[in-house]
């Protein structure tokens, strides 16, 4: 191969099994811009991720849990200012401001070329660059796609090999001309020479942009989940929701980039169905997707796929397949126990990077939730002393944990099939306090899709902005959809027309109603099967329901309630349909889509008039 010289930075020393010109040349192009002081060839190996791990413990920006309680367990603790996403200075940078659509950042890709260029210049000096190759999806998988992200953070080289397949063995798949997406991202911290490192570099400037016409991806100035582990929602979603469009536009079947778990769920009698479901951030797809079914439903099953990232396509046979492009999780800490989530907390015993989480007094870790009673002394997530009276979150909202799939108990044995499994139910769900019921059936594709379309949910601590207040967020996917969010919803009818006989049903779930006190009234967490049951039902023919505004819901005698005390003044709490909450709520229907209205599919103008003259009779 040839090897580019750089002058002044780093050598390139390509390793001998890398047989790709054009991608030596863009790490060597990206060098001579970023200027690291070192470059490091990923491997992929366990030698290499405990090498970066004991560098990373060194510099202090991990630090060791005790290996007696956590074994090969770290905490890191981040800049109090680098959190969660950023979605006001995310970007999508096609070619035309109506590509990326009215729901998306949008600046013409010469001027933000131009000011990234900027940035970037120098700003990896006295650092070390990682080459992280990963596969989405299952390596060599027809359904997978390649990524190579450069990066100078350790912290995002080693979360990088739990969360997706890392290593040389992408090379291989690559060969010496496969195409994959390129990902530069920078914490935006050069070192002068001799200047002291912090634990958690970043830069208060930040940029997380994609060009979809290229497919390129750049990062700058966080090390935070999603800003800066690129192969999730900038690559698996915001570039892929582009792809599986394109490939829509080129004349094939085209396919989903979703913000989905996707579940296993088996009856006694052996009978295995598959459910995708669209939760937004913080808002229960990872509880949802390793469910504890209640002792009543003994011999029931729940496995997972996967806990955030679907991608699904239709298979010969016209149903829809779902694939996880993922290999682990990056999961919200707060609220996870052995009540709620005990497959979880299983998962996490080893082996497990945890972020922004506290710090117990024998080196183990601990969140708001995790036991009823805090310890009497932590170490919060900003790395201080903490006590129950301290009256602030020991471990930030947003606080989260790395963990490979393959440690989860309940791991479905199809979770890394490269055909995917055959969904039979689609499931959205928002965090809504009032006005949307426990569980509705769509009666038909297209007014499922205006379900999802038009759901609303309040906000949570996974992106950086006010928490709790209700917006629009269609498909849980407002701040992941790479193109215009018309497009997206016509991309949805048209997958639904190609066979309509072989779709899976549609159906909208709120876990999240509360009393006048603001407590949840419905228990949530392994009682949800009792909605999933319902829902299974359903798409069996045979289990009632009542006919509404919008959809067909549950009656409180067509749900199974062995072992729970729940009342049918509770059932009522959290499914009735208030009529003038509905009436402000289809309002909002109206404001998404006079924001929508260039190319919104006319079939959901049509549903909304025909759901405000049903509303009016
Ligand atoms: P991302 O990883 O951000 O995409 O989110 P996620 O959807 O995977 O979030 P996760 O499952 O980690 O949700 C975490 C939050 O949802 C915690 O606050 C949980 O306590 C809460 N939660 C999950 N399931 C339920 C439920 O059934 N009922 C209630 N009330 N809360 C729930
Ligand atoms: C989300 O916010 O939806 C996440 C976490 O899954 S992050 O990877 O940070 O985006
Ligand atoms: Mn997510």
């Amino acid at each position: 191969m040839n090897q580019p010289v750089l002058q002044g930075v780093a050598a390139l020393n390509v390793p001998a099994y890398l047989k790709h010109q054009r991608l030596i040349n863009w790490v060597a192009e990206i060098a001579a811009l970023t200027k690291p002081a070192h470059i490091v060839w990923c491997d992929g190996s366990q030698e290499e991720y405990e090498r970066l791990c004991a560098d990373m413990v060194a510099a202090g920006t991990l630090q060791k849990l005790n290996p007696a309680k956590r074994p090969n367990c770290f905490l890191a603790l981040s800049d109090p200012s680098d959190v969660a996403r950023v979605e006001d200075r995310t970007y999508i940078c096609s070619a035309t401001r109506e590509q990326a659509g009215p729901t998306n950042n949008w600046i013409a890709p010469a001027e933000m070329r131009a000011t990234l260029h900027g940035l970037f210049d120098g700003c990896m000096q006295g650092r070390t660059m990682y080459v992280v190759p990963f596969s989405m999806g299952p390596l060599g998988s027809p359904i997978a796609h390649i990524g190579v992200e450069l990066s100078d953070s350790p912290y995002v080289a080693v979360n990088m090999r739990i969360m997706t397949r890392m290593g040389k063995a992408v090379y291989e798949v690559l060969g010496s001309d496969g195409e994959f997406v390129p990902a530069v991202h920078s914490v935006g911290a050069p070192l002068a020479a001799g200047q002291a490192d912090v634990a958690w570099p970043c830069n208060p400037t930040k940029y997380i942009v994609h060009y979809p016409e290229t497919r390129e991806i750049w990062s700058y100035g966080s090390g935070y989940g999603g800003n800066a582990l690129l192969g999730k929602k900038c690559c698996a979603l915001r570039i892929a929701s582009t792809m599986g469009k394109q490939e829509a536009a080129a004349g094939g079947s085209g396919w989903l980039a979703e913000h989905m778990l996707i579940l296993g769920v088996e009856s006694p009698e052996g009978k295995k169905h598959y459910v995708a479901a669209a939760f937004p951030s913080a808002c229960g797809k990872t509880n949802f997707a390793m469910m504890i079914p209640p002792p009543a439903f003994n011999g029931w099953k729940v496995t997972t796929i996967g806990d955030d990232i679907a991608w699904i396509k239709p298979g010969q046979d016209g149903r829809l397949y779902a694939i996880n492009p993922e290999a682990g999780y990056f999961g919200v800490a707060p609220g996870t126990n052995e009540q709620t989530n005990a497959n979880c907390m299983a998962s996490m015993r080893a082996n497990t990077i945890f972020t922004n989480v506290a710090l117990t007094d024998d080196g183990d870790v601990w969140w708001e939730g995790l036991t009823r009673q805090a310890p009497a002394h932590l170490i919060d997530w900003q790395g201080k002393d903490w006590t129950p009276a301290s009256g602030s979150k020991a471990a930030h909202p947003n606080s989260r944990f790395t963990v490979a799939a393959t440690q989860n108990p309940v791991l479905d044995p199809a979770w890394d099939d490269p055909a995917g499994v055959p969904l039979s139910a689609f499931i959205f769900g928002g965090r809504r306090s009032t006005t949307v019921p426990l569980v509705t059936q769509a009666r038909n594709w297209t007014e499922g899709v205006y379900m999802a379309a038009t759901m609303g949910s309040e906000t949570t601590a996974a992106a950086a902005a006010k928490v709790g207040v209700v917006r629009r967020d269609p498909f849980a996917m407002l701040p992941f959809i790479g193109y215009n969010m018309s497009d997206y919803f016509q991309h949805w009818l048209d997958i639904g027309a190609s066979n309509p006989a072989a779709m899976p049903k549609i159906f909208c779930v709120n876990w999240f109603r509360t009393d006048a006190e603001g407590r949840f009234v419905w228990p949530g967490f392994g009682d949800n099967m009792r909605v999933l049951k319902w829902m299974l039902d359903r798409i069996e023919g045979n289990a009632g329901g009542v006919d509404h505004l919008f959809g067909t819901s549950p009656r409180f005698d067509d749900m199974n309630w062995d072992g729970l005390p729940f009342t049918r003044a509770q059932f009522e709490q959290i499914t009735s349909i208030d009529g003038a909450a509905w009436h402000d709520e289809v309002k909002l229907h109206d404001e998404l889509f006079d924001k929508l209205a260039y190319h919104l599919p006319q079939a959901l103008v049509d549903t909304r008039l025909a759901l405000q003259s049903r509303m009016a009779a």
